[in-house]
């Protein structure tokens, strides 16, 4: 028997590229059974590569205790205790119990699980890693007593059954070798993409039926783009404006490891998964995942690069911009993200030639300009800069013609925003209604 804290000690100190997960005190249920200890530690980096924590554990709530409420188009989901608790937990589960439900996605009663559980992505983690994550949740969890919550879905939209259809018309066959262990570091990050980092879940297109509209790179759709949770988490593939094209793969590395670059920074849901997730990956493992997206080809052949223009700039400076676009910028905006469109480094994203600006979607700016954001706090870069929400500032008229300026300045061209898109985006995510104007204002 060996005691946690001692135990977490030996194994941060033991090994210093593996972090703990974020938040997470490490405690040793019931002693790790000789010879288990190095796969413990092993697991507990993969489920923070698996982002294990983010749904499986409530706003304030114990770690993998469960009952985050997850929206999906039936109603409300809510996620399950993970902990080793024999009673409300997993304590029961065995290997195989565990492995069906991470991969197959079948809970232990049979029953078929909401696909919210990622276990389509899942699906390609191999049987040793399967392994090692069983023992951190065996061994490397708190156990934590707190009962599953039942889904708030109606009848008979509740009935399971047609999950199980679904499952087996969608699901993947699951990895049963181990030939991902390759050293090359393209496989490496095409592993984790695919499966454990499950990064289409999100970034991936989904059908009607709401299957991802392709699970591997072999479909043009992968990792092309999709809206979740009122953001656009945008295309990764290879197309120079809108995707990574223009990004090196350092500054891939960087962007998942502290948040930002020096012309970018996660906000929204990818905020959430540099900071509970990506940050605590290993360089090899980063450089692995950069690699691998920079090998996706771009969605639309022949996008021309974009190149900076200073006319809006000027026009911002000498004040010959009066447009309602370039004024609403320059009174709300200009002080962070300079009248270049520049911004600071680091500190606030330069807007111009950006690929977060340049999308046809234009759902993740909306947003951001209604609510606001923080970048992540991450060990590289713990400082939260933030951008104020406008959503009782400005109109949707204003929101819209902001970002259109924005979108065709310094070099970007995307489409216009129109009022309507910004009126939908403004009820999607609950913001406040348009601030009322004084007739003169
Ligand atoms: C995107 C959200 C999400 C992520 C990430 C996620 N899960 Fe889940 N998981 C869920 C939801 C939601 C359920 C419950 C589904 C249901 O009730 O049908 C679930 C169910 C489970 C179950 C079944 C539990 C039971 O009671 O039978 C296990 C085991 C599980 N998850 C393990 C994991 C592990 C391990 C990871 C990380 C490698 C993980 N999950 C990551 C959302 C998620
Ligand atoms: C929970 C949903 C979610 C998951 C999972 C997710 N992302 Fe994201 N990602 C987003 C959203 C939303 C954005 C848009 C906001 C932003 O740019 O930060 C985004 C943006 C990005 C960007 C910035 C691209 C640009 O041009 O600005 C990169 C790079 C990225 N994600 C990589 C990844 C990788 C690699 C993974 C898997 C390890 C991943 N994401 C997993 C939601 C997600
Ligand atoms: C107080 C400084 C500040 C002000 C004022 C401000 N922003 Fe921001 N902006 C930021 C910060 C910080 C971020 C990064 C937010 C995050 O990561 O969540 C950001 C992010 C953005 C992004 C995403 C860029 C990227 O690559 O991730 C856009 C677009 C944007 N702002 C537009 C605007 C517009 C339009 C206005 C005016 C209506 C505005 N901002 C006002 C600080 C500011």
């Amino acid at each position: 028997m060996i005691a946690g804290a001692a135990w977490a000690a030996y194994a941060f100190a033991d090994n210093p590229a593996s972090t703990p997960v974020a938040g997470v005190v490490v405690t040793v249920v019931a002693g790790i059974p000789a010879g288990q200890r190095q796969l413990v530690q092993q697991g507990q980096y993969l489920a923070s590569a698996g982002d294990c924590i983010a749904c499986h554990t409530a706003k304030g709530g114990k770690p993998f205790a469960g009952g985050l409420g997850i929206a999906s188009p039936i109603g409300k989901i809510y996620s399950t205790n993970i902990t080793p608790d024999k009673d409300t937990g997993i304590g029961n589960y065995t290997l195989e119990d565990f492995d069906k439900a991470l991969r197959h996605g079948i809970a232990k009663n049979g029953v078929t699980l909401y696909p919210a559980m990622p276990y389509v992505s899942y699906a390609k983690v191999k049987p040793s890693d399967v392994k090692a994550l069983y023992a951190f949740f065996m061994y490397g969890v708190q156990p934590a007593s707190q009962a599953n919550k039942a889904a708030d879905i109606p009848w008979p939209l509740s009935m399971r059954w047609p999950l199980s259809f679904w499952r087996m018309m969608y699901a993947p066959p699951v990895l049963t070798d181990e030939s991902s262990a390759s050293n090359d570091p393209v496989l490496r990050g095409k592993y984790l993409v695919e499966g454990l980092a499950h990064c289409s879940a999100c970034h991936t297109p989904r059908a009607l039926t709401l299957q991802e509209r392709s699970l591997t790179d072999d479909g043009k759709w992968f990792l092309s783009g999709g809206v979740i949770d009122g953001y656009l988490a945008k295309s990764l593939r290879g197309d120079v404006n809108d995707g990574l094209g223009s990004w090196s793969e350092a500054e891939i590395v960087e962007f998942l490891k502290s948040g930002r670059t020096a012309h970018s920074a996660a906000f929204g849901g990818m905020a959430e998964v540099v900071e509970d997730s990506t940050q605590h990956m290993s360089d090899a493992d980063l450089t692995g995942i950069a690699r691998y997206l920079k090998t996706l080809a771009p969605l639309t052949a022949g996008q021309k690069a974009m190149v900076y223009d200073d006319s809006a700039a000027k026009a911002l400076r000498t004040g010959s911009g009066r447009g309602n676009g370039a004024l609403t910028f320059l009174d709300n905006c200009a002080a962070c993200h300079r009248t270049t469109g520049n911004g600071y480094g680091r500190t606030f994203p330069k807007l111009a030639q950006s690929t977060t600006i340049n999308t046809a979607d234009p759902t993740s700016l909306i947003h951001l300009v209604l609510l606001g954001g923080q970048m992540p706090s991450t060990r590289t870069a713990p400082t939260h800069y933030g951008m104020p929400g406008f959503d009782d500032r400005l109109t949707d008229r204003d929101v819209a013609d902001v970002l259109t300026f924005v979108r065709s300045s310094w070099g970007n061209h995307a489409p216009a925003v129109s009022a309507e898109q910004v009126a939908k985006v403004r009820r999607a995510v609950g913001a406040a209604g348009q601030p009322k104007r004084a007739e003169n204002d």
